[in-house]
């Protein structure tokens, strides 16, 4: 099957991020948003990525030019009635997704695959909405999208083999790595990396160390780019604190039970770089 034009649903960070990813890989693409507000902010969020690359000499002013002219905005989901697949990275949750999903379907040609970016939701769910069950995936980035070379490609226990192919020869034409990963919440890299923050936030709360040198310990002694505070603030305390709960909700394991400082401090609305505060201060 080959994948021409592209559907992203959802321009916040996710969705941008992968409808710049896509654009550049040379595929017509058109994402959309519930409000033009949200749309604007979210093109002009690629617009200054893209501008950065041309700055530092990584993109050429006239590649930009042309990726921009591939990329699409709008607040119509009808519009991406043409697409060969879509990519839905909507607000992370289940009832929204599904409406999403359900309208798609309706729209969309039948050899359309559907996919999802969740992080946490369980997809056959998603496909069991559509009249296209096997032709449904998650397609799972990573933050920041244009920087993370791993896309988690997701199948049920319902997606054909041939729409699985196609997906999987669709994030390599990306020029993303793929892991193959079963429809089990958290997939591959949240099952490990999940429980490994909630635990830095753990130790933190028993006094283990201060935050600063939890963060210096791993990045030093492990080689990470970021340390797990730094990264809960990257990811969002809030984003974290939903992965979890769907996380313990489905094992009933304590590894995967929030901290209750995580949940304070999501209820203090310090929620980490996108608020300003997180376990840092970006004031
Ligand atoms: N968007 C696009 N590009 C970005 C970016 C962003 N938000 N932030 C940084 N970059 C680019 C920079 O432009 C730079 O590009 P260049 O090499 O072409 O110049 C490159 O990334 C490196 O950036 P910096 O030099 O500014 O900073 P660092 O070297 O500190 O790297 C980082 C920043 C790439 C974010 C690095 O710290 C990192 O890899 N952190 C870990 C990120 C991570 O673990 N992500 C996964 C989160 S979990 C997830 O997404 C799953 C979800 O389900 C929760």
């Amino acid at each position: 099957m080959a994948i021409e034009k592209v559907g992203v649903v959802g321009c916040g960070l996710m969705g941008s991020g992968i409808a710049q990813v896509c654009a550049t890989a040379g595929f017509t693409t058109t994402v959309s948003e519930v409000d033009d507000k949200r749309l604007q902010a979210g093109l002009e969020r690629i617009g200054a990525q893209l501008a950065r690359s041309v700055e530092k000499g990584k993109l050429r002013d006239n590649d930009k030019a042309a990726i921009l002219a591939r990329l699409h905005g709008t607040t119509r989901l009808t519009d991406l009635a043409a697409c060969d697949v879509v990519i839905e990275a909507a607000t992370e949750n289940l009832e929204a997704k599904k409406q999403v999903f359900v309208t798609l379907d309706g729209i969309l040609a039948k050899h359309a695959l559907l996919a999802s970016n969740t992080s946490s939701l369980t997809i056959v769910e998603l496909a069991a909405a559509t009249q296209r069950p096997d032709r449904v995936l998650g397609l799972h980035f990573f933050n920041p999208v244009p920087v993370m070379k791993l896309v988690e490609v997701v199948r049920t226990i319902v997606t054909s083999d041939a729409a699985f192919a196609a997906a999987r020869q669709f994030v390599v034409a990306l020029g993303k790595d793929v892991v193959e990963a079963k429809d089990t919440t958290g997939f591959v890299v949240n099952r490990l990396l999940v429980p490994y923050m909630l635990d830095a936030v753990r130790c933190y709360e028993q006094g283990l160390a201060s935050k600063e040198d939890i963060d210096r310990g791993m990045k030093l002694g492990c080689g990470y780019p970021m340390g797990p505070f730094e990264l809960l603030d990257f990811v969002g305390l809030d984003t974290t604190l939903y992965i979890a709960e769907i996380m313990f909700e489905e094992f009933r394991e304590p590894r995967f039970a929030p901290p209750s400082l995580l949940r304070r401090m999501v209820l203090a609305g310090h929620l980490g770089k996108k608020s300003g505060r997180g376990f840092y201060d970006y004031r």
